[in-house]
Formats: structure tokens, C-alpha cells, sequence
């Protein structure tokens, strides 16, 4: 007892010795720095080596604000690889692209604050692989054997032998119209059904054994002029709703798996339902109104809330799941969520995904990332898709589809792109930013790095 007492105090009094050295003014720190000098970072190898790159990677020093890298492919460095001469970086790896295949390369690291530069690295010597031509590109469908693998279509681009027929059936396994399926496209005058594109894009699915997705039943962005105007009673508008959502439940039973029933009912701040025709008609319990009526007129079918910002936006998540649970509560059916990926390079953090989530699986609802695109250049800082910009643009969506992936089989639905080219994308028109390039594939339908990210995510 006396002994572990005297052990204790003796850590103690080291444990303060420690804390006092550790909570000197930075004067001090400096002065520790420069007398013991900023040390040089490690490098333990190269990883992801393939026939025209490799990641080099180093670790962290302390003091360090920032690290320079030299890549040769002479091992005493006289000439250096373009851009790669004391090339300033603040990150603790660096992929390197473009490289001779076979080839023999060498980098090394040094440390760099305000005061001083560290002494290098060790040098790593890399051989670049073999080529023997462009590895064979997996199918998106193929990779992901655990989950569908969306895209939303227009019914014209389904013409057999197109392009994006083609790329569809190699590599979808669902699809989702990208608006011929909403109000205002199937139900344009009051009573007058227009099925001819939503049947167009179920029956390409059927024949093609394709998934299909349904989106969306009440947006307000897609209401119909006769409806948003209309003269009636609230109990009629209300009868007009359930009939829309009856009638399309209807036609399409055992055809589309999945509907978004209400999609963004949620205000961005506050935490308050948007304020709507539909709210404004049927009153603040509309959205658990609408689920019903779904319910009822397909019992199998699977039930969807999809929303945006739901990562990012803690106000809206909260609300957005306390809305499904005061439906859960009133036993209003619901089978799932879907989180608009309509995301940028450097947003989501993991941690934020992995958060809301959790947040899903917690009350057993089954997860759609839905609408996945990544903004490469939400600011405006570029004007050109380049390298460095497509490579953040690739881990993005590496993290998303790691993130996805990960959640327990029960849980997963699809991951769905929004939109197959670039140049075709609606965040083009819809942030008038034409030097976007958010998607997949480019404007020629060329496979992009993200593509790459996406099946690096399943890995
Ligand atoms: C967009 C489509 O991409 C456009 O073509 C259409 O004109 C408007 O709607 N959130 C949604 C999608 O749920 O339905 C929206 O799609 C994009 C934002």
C-alpha cells in the first residue's frame, strides 16, 4: 500500500515536471527547438506504386509547419523531376503521377518552420511497374456487390446503342429519373396523366434489370401550375395529393423498389418545415400524410425521406431525424433516408458523414446516398479541371463510398450519381458556373479520376 502510495507520488511530481516544460511560453519552446534543431521526417516507403506513379508518404514532425520534397530519378538528386525540386508541402504524402513506367525514382523529405530547415530524409528508392497497357477498369455494378450503384437518366438518352445506354447497362445497377418522374412532368393539368417518360425510363429498367428509384413524390419545387394555384377546398387539395401518390404507386407496384415520398421538407435554418402549399394545405403533418398514403397503396414498396445539407448542416439533421422519429413514433412507415450528395471536394469530413450516418442506422432506416456530386471548384479559383483539384475531387468521393460501404448490409440501398457527364450536370446552370466538373465521367464520356475514387472506396 505505502509503496504504490509513494510510486503515485513520484509519478506525480514527474507528471508536473513534464507539464511545467510543457506549458512554457513559446519563447521557451523556440528556444528548445533551435537547440535541439527541427528533426527530419521519416520516410517509411512508397505505397499505391503502379506503372506511372506512387504515393510517397513521410511522418510528421514536430514543429514542423510545412515539408519539402525532392523527387529524382538520380540517387544523389543533381537533376530533379519537374515541380518536384523542394516542392512545399503541408500534407504528410504526396501522389505522384505521370511517371516512366520501369523506371527507378528516388525522393526524400526535409522539415521546414519559420526558423530553420531540417537536414533530409532518408532516401527511398521506387520502381515504377511494368505497363503492359491501361489496367482493365471495373465496372461501378461489379465492384459494388453489396449495394446498387445509381445515376439519374432522361428518358431520351435511352435510346439503344447511345453512349449512355452503353455506360448504363456496363455500369449502373439503378437509376432514378432526374425529373420526368415529379408532379409537375406527370401530372401537368389537373386530371390529365402524362406517363410517356416515366414509362419510358421503368420499362429501359425492366428490360435491362435495372433497379429504379423513384423521385420524388412531393417536392415543391416541382408542383404543377394547376396545383399550386388552386381554388379549392384543403380536404380537395388534400384528396388531389393522396390520388397523385395513389394512382403513381399504382402503376408502377412491383416495378420501382423505392420512392422519395417527400423530399426537402426541411428548412435550411431553424430547424422549421418548410413552409409550403403542401403545409400550407394539409397542414404541418403533410410529410406523415403522404407516407401513409404511399403505404397504403403499396405495402412493399420502400419509403424514402431524401434531403440535403444533411451532413453538414447540424440544425437541419437535427430536425430532419426528429421529424422521422415523431413519425416512427406515430407509426407512420418509413423504411429509409436519403442523403442528397450534393457535396464539394473539401466537404463532407468523414467524421460529419459518419456522424449523420450513425444517426440513420441508430433508428434502423435504411441509407440512400442520393444525388452524388462533388463541386471541384465551388469558388471559383480555377478555370480548368486540374490535377491537384481532380485528385481531392477523387478522395472525396473515395471517403464517401468507404463511409457508405462500411455501414451493416441491412442498412444499404444504393449509392446514386446525379447525372452521367460534366458539361450536362445542373449545378453548371444552377450555380452559373460553367467551369464545374462535378461528375464521373468528362464532357466525352472519358472515365475521370473520381470515377477511380469510387471504386478505390470499395477497396
Ligand atoms: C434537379 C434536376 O437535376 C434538374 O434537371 C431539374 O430541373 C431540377 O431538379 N435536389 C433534388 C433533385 O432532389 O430533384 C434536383 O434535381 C436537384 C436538387
Amino acid at each position: 500500500m505505502k509503496i504504490k502510495f509513494i510510486k503515485s507520488m513520484y509519478l506525480l511530481l514527474i507528471g508536473s515536471l513534464f507539464a511545467l516544460v510543457n506549458c512554457a511560453d513559446p519563447g521557451d519552446d523556440t528556444d528548445i527547438a533551435s537547440s535541439i534543431g527541427l528533426g527530419s521526417p521519416i520516410t517509411s516507403g512508397a505505397y499505391d506504386v503502379t506503372s506511372s506513379g506512387f504515393t510517397a508518404s513521410w511522418t510528421r514532425v514536430y514543429k514542423a509547419d510545412s515539408y519539402e520534397l525532392d523527387i529524382s530519378k538520380d540517387k544523389n538528386f543533381e537533376t530533379f523531376l519537374a515541380g518536384y525540386q523542394a516542392k512545399s508541402l503541408t500534407t504528410f504524402n504526396e501522389e505522384v503521377y505521370g511517371l516512366d513506367e520501369t523506371t527507378d525514382y528516388f525522393f526524400r523529405v526535409r522539415a521546414v518552420n519559420s526558423e530553420e530547415t531540417s537536414s533530409n530524409s532518408g532516401v527511398i528508392q521506387v520502381t515504377t511497374l511494368a505497363g503492359g497497357g491501361p489496367e482493365p477498369v471495373k465496372a461501378l455494378k461489379d465492384a459494388a456487390t453489396t449495394f446498387f450503384v445509381g445515376m439519374s437518366v432522361k428518358a431520351d438518352q435511352l435510346t439503344s446503342g447511345s453512349k449512355y445506354d452503353e455506360i448504363l447497362k456496363r455500369e449502373f445497377s439503378s437509376i432514378t429519373a432526374e425529373y420526368e418522374m415529379k408532379m409537375n412532368i406527370i401530372l401537368p393539368t389537373k386530371g390529365n396523366y402524362d406517363w410517356s417518360k416515366s414509362d419510358a425510363i421503368v420499362d429501359y429498367a425492366i428490360a435491362n434489370g435495372i433497379n429504379v428509384h423513384g423521385h420524388a413524390l412531393v417536392w415543391h419545387n416541382s408542383v404543377p401550375d394547376w396545383l399550386k394555384n388552386y381554388t379549392g377546398t384543403n380536404a380537395e387539395f388534400e384528396q388531389e395529393v393522396k390520388d397523385y401518390i395513389t394512382a403513381v404507386l399504382t402503376r408502377y407496384k412491383g416495378k420501382v423498389t423505392s420512392w422519395d415520398v417527400v423530399n426537402e421538407a426541411i428548412n435550411d435554418a431553424g430547424g422549421t418545415l418548410r413552409q409550403t402549399v403542401f403545409s400550407e394545405k394539409m397542414g404541418d403533418n403533410y410529410v406523415a400524410k403522404c407516407f401513409q398514403f404511399a403505404r397504403e397503396a403499396d405495402p412493399d414498396v420502400l419509403l424514402f425521406y431524401n434531403d440535403y445539407s444533411v451532413t453538414t448542416n447540424d440544425t437541419k439533421q437535427t430536425a430532419i431525424f426528429k421529424l422521422i422519429d415523431d413519425m416512427k413514433t406515430n407509426n407512420v412507415p418509413i423504411d429509409g433516408i436519403g442523403f442528397q450528395m450534393h457535396i464539394q471536394y473539401n466537404s463532407p469530413s468523414v467524421n460529419q458523414m459518419e456522424t449523420a450516418v450513425n444517426k440513420a442506422l441508430d433508428r434502423g432506416l435504411k441509407l440512400h446516398f442520393s444525388e452524388l456530386d462533388v463541386r471541384a471548384n465551388p469558388n471559383k479559383d480555377i478555370t480548368t479541371l486540374t490535377e491537384e483539384r481532380a485528385i481531392a475531387q477523387k478522395n472525396k468521393i473515395k471517403e464517401v463510398v468507404a463511409v457508405y460501404n462500411a455501414i451493416p448490409q441491412a442498412n444499404k440501398y444504393a449509392i446514386s450519381v446525379w447525372g452521367m457527364k460534366d458539361n450536362e450536370s445542373w449545378l453548371l446552370p444552377f450555380y452559373d458556373n460553367y467551369n464545374e466538373w462535378p461528375l464521373l465521367y468528362d464532357s466525352n464520356f472519358e472515365i475521370k479520376k473520381a470515377h477511380t475514387g469510387f471504386l478505390e472506396g470499395l477497396k
